[in-house]
């Protein structure tokens, strides 16, 4: 089933998340893309957040995007960077990239909103190099449980829908375990991803090695 466009999240969110990136988020992003090197594959890069933050260690870097509101502001960025970025269409559950041909998948705030997690990882896993790893942070669902239900019943009836297809209550990092990964690299933290003064929400954070291939 195609993926159902949403142009309206691409319009107001770059403005509010710019709000988060003076908060701390810049910091976030600087950290986590410090130690990348090679060709590096970016998924929903947004406006182009990520992009001042690739050490020059990445060689090359191409990014997915499936708004085009959000492929043209990124171009943009990318133009004002000087960085060279191949921006191009399509959605982490179809990648329109060669198997085995990336050192590392950068994906931040994004698998909140994909369709399918289980199709978009095994994507990832699939164009990967042998020893690649994904990159990135998400925030996931409260461990209390009474939160939890809140956030699947917020899901549910608005939040899905207002913003732009993200989930609050997902198990991330049991579906990346689910997928094979090795999640070793990956830590939990606790920092905000809404513009406006709410409670911190748990992410994880970090990098988890492609699966090994079976026998
Ligand atoms: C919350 S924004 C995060 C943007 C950016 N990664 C950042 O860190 O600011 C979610 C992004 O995921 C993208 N997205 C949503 N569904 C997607 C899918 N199925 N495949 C790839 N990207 C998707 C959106 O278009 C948007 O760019």
């Amino acid at each position: 089933m195609a993926r159902r466009k949403r142009p309206l999240f691409a319009r107001w969110y770059p403005d509010a998340a710019a709000r988060l990136e003076a908060r701390g988020l810049a910091e976030q992003r600087a950290r986590l893309l410090a130690p990348l090197e090679g060709r590096v594959l970016e998924l929903g890069c947004g406006f182009g957040a990520n992009f001042p933050h690739y050490p020059a260690a990445v060689t090359e870097l191409v990014a997915v995007e499936p708004e085009e509101h959000f492929r043209d502001l990124a171009r943009a960025r990318a133009g004002e960077l000087g960085r060279p970025v191949t921006i191009i269409e399509g959605t982490a559950e179809a990648l329109p990239v060669e198997s085995g041909s990336f050192d590392a998948v950068v994906a931040t705030a994004v698998l909140c909103s994909v369709d399918s997690q289980a199709a978009a990882l095994a994507e990832i896993a699939r164009v990967l190099k042998p020893g690649g790893a994904l990159w990135g942070f998400e925030h996931v669902g409260s461990p209390r449980r009474a939160r939890h239900a809140f956030e699947k019943a917020l899901d549910a009836v608005l939040w899905t829908h207002l913003n732009g297809g993200c989930h609050l209550s997902r198990d991330t990092l049991g579906a990346i375990r689910a997928a094979g990964f090795d999640t070793s690299g990956i830590r939990t933290e606790r920092f905000a991803f809404l513009p406006f003064p709410v409670s911190k929400s748990p992410h994880i954070v970090g990098a988890a090695r492609k699966p090994a291939p079976t026998a």
